[in-house]
């Protein structure tokens, strides 16, 4: 893409957790390559690196997060910590930047991120337009957007007795997709989703890490309920080559080289991206099924995905050896990169839109393990709407671990969802292209800003 000058900037604050951090500094750079200087305001938490990003401007401001706050296990809890600590940062920050008439170009708007709930009010009062990016994909945003009608409904809270019963009005998920949080209080959290589903309909734009040729129905609903201008222009990072890095945690390299000595397609990704954990118990199930199918794995054990270790410690002794370079396990891996080997066959994930999107854009069939909240649904939808995966959907267990793998790998079954997930591979990048629906979205979104 090549650099159109705009001569306007525009001032980018991503939540910050990896699984937003990627699609917002993503957003960023498709719209530097389309003319527009960028600013990212980010918090000292999870700070980011602004040496990977030297044509950005940076400004960091303190979250005021105590080290339990940062520590805890609890994503909602922390983030109603950096909702109630960032207001008055953020708000001087902006209103600094707005105020700088020195040389830098005339600011065309804010891009921030739903969850953050204050940033509406400190746009308006510094009569800044404020467009979000919602980093989930369309189809979870409409279930996000029915809380109200599910709660009179009844489908949530969610009952144990009726989990596997589907919910009509949104088919094909069932009660157990719904996109709840075990650790949550109920009503907390009801009131929590109404407020991002508020903050969306009151923003002047949303854009969407999707395309309309995946997500055309979640999409066509969102326009008639929203009532306002929304962008797909996704999968972002298939705009350009990415050269740089957004991770929080180092990328172990050894694993391309790793992957460079296996076979094609034969290779097992498996993770779970930054957030999502597992017990004792689970992680164990895991490596026993995952050695039994007999495949070569890749395995991301993200410090601190499994409760109560450091890192390894837990695997029976021996183990790796045993598999005599058939398994590689990394602290964080390249994912974009491992996706995009040839080596790589099957990713095991927890369905995060992030990797949902990362692995289509690849054309790499998927075993499904969603952990929370959108996770469940985007699930649904691979195993369903799109069938270009196979859901573990009772519970991790060595035998259907095993099971689920060789069928993907091995069987009729496996064949059909390899030859469903090339053509939505074709058909998702395709959208990129010069009359694609992103492109086009694309150039709708470029209009929109330089007309606030
Ligand atoms: C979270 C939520 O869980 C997810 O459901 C929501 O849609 C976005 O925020 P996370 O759990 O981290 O994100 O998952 P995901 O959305 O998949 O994002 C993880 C990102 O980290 C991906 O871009 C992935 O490429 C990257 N990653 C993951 C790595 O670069 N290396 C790894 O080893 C693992």
């Amino acid at each position: 893409m090549e650099q159109i000058k705009k001569g306007q900037r525009l001032i980018l604050f991503p939540l910050p957790f990896q699984g937003h951090i990627n699609p917002m500094l993503e957003l960023a750079n498709v719209l530097y390559f389309r003319g527009f200087s960028i600013t990212i305001i980010h918090t000292n938490f999870n700070s980011l690196n602004p040496s990977t990003h030297p044509h950005f401007t940076f400004h960091s401001i303190p979250d005021g997060l105590s080290e339990t706050e940062t520590s805890t296990n609890n994503p909602l809890l922390l983030l109603s910590c950096l909702n109630a600590h960032c207001c008055d940062p953020f708000r001087n920050c902006l209103a600094n930047l707005l105020s700088d008439d020195g040389s830098e170009e005339p600011i065309a708007c804010l891009i921030t991120d739903p969850l953050f709930d204050f940033t509406r009010s400190v746009a308006k009062s510094l009569k800044l337009p404020r467009m979000l990016l919602r980093t989930g994909g369309a189809s979870s945003t409409i279930v996000y957007a029915a809380f109200p009608l599910l709660w009179e409904k009844g489908y949530l809270p969610k009952q144990e007795s009726q989990l596997e019963e589907p919910v009509v009005e949104l088919s094909p998920l069932k009660v157990k997709d719904l996109p709840m949080m075990n650790s949550c209080d109920p009503q907390g959290y009801y009131q929590f989703i109404t407020e991002m589903v508020n903050e969306i309909k009151t923003s002047d734009g949303i854009i969407f890490n999707t395309s309309e040729d995946l997500e055309e129905q979640a999409l066509t609903t969102i326009r008639q309920e929203f009532h306002i201008p929304i962008f797909p222009i996704g999968p972002f990072h298939k705009w350009f080559p990415t050269s740089y890095s957004n991770s929080l945690l180092s990328e172990d390299e050894s694993c391309i080289s790793w992957l460079n000595t296996k076979a094609p397609k034969s290779v097992v990704y498996v993770s779970f991206g930054s957030i999502a954990a597992i017990n004792e118990a689970q992680f164990l199930e895991i490596a026993w099924g995952l050695a039994n199918t007999n495949q070569p794995f890749l395995w991301v054990v993200r410090p601190g995905l499994i409760q109560g270790s450091e890192w390894l410690e837990k695997l029976p002794q021996g183990y790796l050896e045993a598999l005599n370079e058939k398994g590689h396990t990394v602290k964080w891996a390249p994912q974009k990169k491992v996706l995009a080997h040839p080596a790589v066959g099957l990713f095991w994930t927890h369905n995060g839109w992030n990797s949902t999107l990362e692995s289509i854009s690849e054309g790499v069939p998927m075993v499904c393990m969603p952990n929370f909240t959108d996770q469940m649904v985007n699930a649904r939808y691979v195993t369903d709407v799109w069938r270009v995966g196979l859901q573990l959907e009772n519970g991790i267990e060595r035998g259907e671990i095993e099971k689920t793998i060789r069928k993907l790998i091995a069987e009729k079954e496996g064949e059909e969802i390899k030859d469903n997930m090339s053509k939505l591979k074709e058909k998702t990048n395709l959208s990129l292209r010069e009359g694609g629906s992103s492109y086009q979205s694309l150039n709708g979104l470029v209009n929109h800003i330089l007309s606030l």
